[in-house]
């Protein structure tokens, strides 16, 4: 890489962080109609904890919590007219919001579904941790035991969630991962290539460079990583092909027959599980490996997702 090129990434990078740090403390969600509009996280996580009592009550808890360790393993094949050739049977990891924290042993059942898996490439679609404030000290302890037993050949791509923070990204090399901020990268086979574009998360952190980074003129195959399904209108218009996102943890507590009670999305109840499609663009909302706010699961699957690329 250039200097001046490097310089302009730094720059670039430097710029994005102080905006964020600022948007990390302001209390706000920013969406992208442009409107901000108050966090009741707080609020929110008293509610839940006051539910996880009556669970406790009525001996639910202990069923949720089982519901929450039992994560699969989803295969999925996505079959593609304009695949390049040398991305035949190409073999993509997914994985969304680890909160590995917020279940003692989560980190523990993830490594054991994933250490024998071999696959071509990695994304994780944000949300590594459970708090959204504090220390981040024990998750990347944590996250750097759960990269280093991924194995994939073109290596591990992440994007940040609404529970992460900036200063996360200063820990790529350690942890053997590359966090795609509203930029793109190339996957080359041979003389084929695909480009993934990875973002900031849309739900509490959005900013236009986000939208812009799916807007750059890029040819051929191309793959985009978000944490919120919130962004498919302009990853679809920009002909992406696949879109991979999380954040509604399949609604986590659903009622029976798996209508979510809360999905935390601007959007609502849209996309906000499993495979869908808007105009020639397939997503994916993965249902994640953990929870947030309350450590349980009721009528919702914790997932690990491997696709597999198919040309026809
Ligand atoms: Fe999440």
């Amino acid at each position: 890489m250039s200097g001046e090129l490097e310089n302009k990434k730094l720059i670039k990078k430097i710029v994005w962080a102080s905006t964020r740090s600022s948007m990390e403390v302001d209390n706000y969600k920013h969406n992208k109609s442009g409107k901000k509009s108050k966090s009741y996280w707080s609020l929110f996580s008293s509610l839940v904890h006051y539910f996880a009592f009556i669970l406790k009550v009525f001996n639910l808890y202990n069923k949720g919590l089982k519901n929450a360790k039992n994560i699969i393993i989803n295969k999925i094949e996505l079959k593609y007219k304009n695949l390049p050739e040398n991305f035949d049977n190409y073999t993509i990891l997914h994985l969304s919001d680890l909160h590995t924290d917020s279940i003692k042993e989560l980190e523990d059942i993830i490594i054991n579904k994933i250490k024998n898996l071999n696959v071509d490439v990695c994304f994780i679609t944000g949300d590594f941790r459970k708090d959204i404030t504090g220390s981040i000290k024990n998750i990347i302890k944590i996250t750097k035991k759960i990269t280093s037993n991924i194995n994939a050949k073109d290596g591990i791509y992440a994007v940040l969630g609404n529970h992460d923070t900036y200063l996360m990204t200063d820990y790529e090399e350690e942890l053997k991962l590359k966090f795609l901020i509203n930029e793109s990268v190339s996957i080359n086979r041979g003389k084929d290539k695909i480009t993934v574009t990875g973002t900031d998360d849309p739900y509490r952190y959005y900013t236009a460079q986000a939208k812009e980074a799916l807007e750059k003129d890029i040819k051929g195959f191309k793959i985009a990583l978000v944490h919120t399904s919130e962004l498919h209108e302009t990853a679809a218009k920009n002909n992406y092909n696949l879109y991979l996102c999380g954040h509604t943890h399949g609604g986590q507590i659903c009622l029976p027959g798996g209508t979510p009670v809360i999905t935390h999305q601007f959007d609502g109840k849209k996309f906000f599980k499993g495979l869908w499609k808007h105009l020639n663009m397939i997503g994916y909302t993965s249902s994640g490996c953990g929870v947030s706010g309350i450590p349980l699961r009721f009528y919702s699957q914790g997932e690990i997702t491997i696709f597999t690329l198919k040309k026809i």
